[in-house]
């Protein structure tokens, strides 16, 4: 077997600034780690001799803003490594003009805001913190530069609220006024599978297969290769790419093992993935 992946997530930090209410990370099992630059390009160089990559997120579980050296890894990302696609996810609450204006010259292709509230009230109980209007203002911010300086950053905005996509969309576009036509993609999302999420929820339905242990590769803070975002608590851990060969590990007999159970719909039922794969929202 041939390692054949394109896509790459490496979660720079795993630990957030904000503690909203359905996500796991805020639970203290969730291991909080970041990662150096120095042990970003050697995982980095081990991938790269494998893979053309086409993408790479450098967020996952936490806050990636967090990490001071972010800025250089995207421009490793871009001028070493030659990722068409390099993109974070990010409450957004750190990413004032300044540090907008350092991520954008650094090659980031693209920026998703996680807004998970509709009004300042609603924005402090779910994220826990009172930073509506300063997520707000920097939104706007990322949309001036990207008008006047960087046409080419994708901005996003993804919201995991009650409200329906019409009603997130109604709330943006008159926040944001002139500015709305700018923002790329606008995501309503229902609540997915998380440890936490599942724990407040009893309707389990069966979803359809999952191509991620096949396609693409998942990297802790800490360098190790994981399944994937959903395993806050770190219930399968492949191993360290700073100790190992990426493709004795992505190829590994553990991982194909894993493969093997998703092939054959034979995952153990305490699994992770069994778990993740039972998993959709409530019916409303
Ligand atoms: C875990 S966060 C990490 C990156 C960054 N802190 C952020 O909020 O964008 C990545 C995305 O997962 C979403 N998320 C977290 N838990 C979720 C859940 N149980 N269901 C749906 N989305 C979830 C967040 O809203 C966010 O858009
Ligand atoms: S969704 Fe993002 S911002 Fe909210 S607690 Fe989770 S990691 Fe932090
Ligand atoms: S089944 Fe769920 S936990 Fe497993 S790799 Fe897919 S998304 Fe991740």
């Amino acid at each position: 077997m041939e390692v054949n992946i394109k896509k790459v997530n490496f979660d720079v930090c795993t630990f957030c600034n904000h503690k909203c209410s359905f996500c796991s990370n805020p639970d203290e099992r969730t291991a909080k780690t970041l990662t150096s630059l120095e042990d970003f390009l050697t995982v980095m160089e081990k991938v790269a001799s494998y893979a053309d990559l086409t993408e790479i997120g450098l967020s996952a579980k936490g806050e990636p803003l967090l990490n001071k050296q972010l800025a250089a890894m995207i421009k490793l990302c871009k001028e070493l490594y030659n990722i068409p696609y390099v993109y974070i996810s990010s409450n957004g609450a750190l990413l004032n003009e300044k540090r907008a204006r350092e991520l954008f010259t650094a090659g980031l292709d693209s920026v998703k805001f996680s807004i998970n509230a509709l009004d300042r009230k609603s924005y402090a109980k779910i994220h826990g913190k009172d930073e509506f209007d300063l997520v707000m203002a920097n939104l706007s911010t990322a949309l001036r530069l990207k008008a006047e300086e960087f046409p080419d950053v994708k901005v996003m905005i993804s919201s995991v609220v009650e409200e329906s996509e019409d009603e997130v969309a109604d709330f943006f576009r008159k926040s944001l006024g002139n500015s709305f036509p700018l923002i790329d993609r606008l995501w309503r999302y229902d609540l997915l599978f998380t440890p936490i999420a599942a724990e407040g929820d009893a309707n389990v339905i069966p979803q359809k297969k999952c191509a991620i242990p096949f396609t693409e590769v998942y990297i802790n803070a800490d360098c190790h290769l994981i399944v994937c975002c959903v395993d806050y608590f770190s219930e399968v851990d492949f191993g360290s790419l700073l100790t190992n060969d990426f493709a004795d590990l992505w190829l590994g007999a553990r991982f194909q093992e894993l493969r093997g159970w998703h092939n054959d719909n034979a995952i153990p039922k305490d699994h992770i993935c069994a778990r993740c794969l039972a998993f959709t929202p409530a019916e409303k």
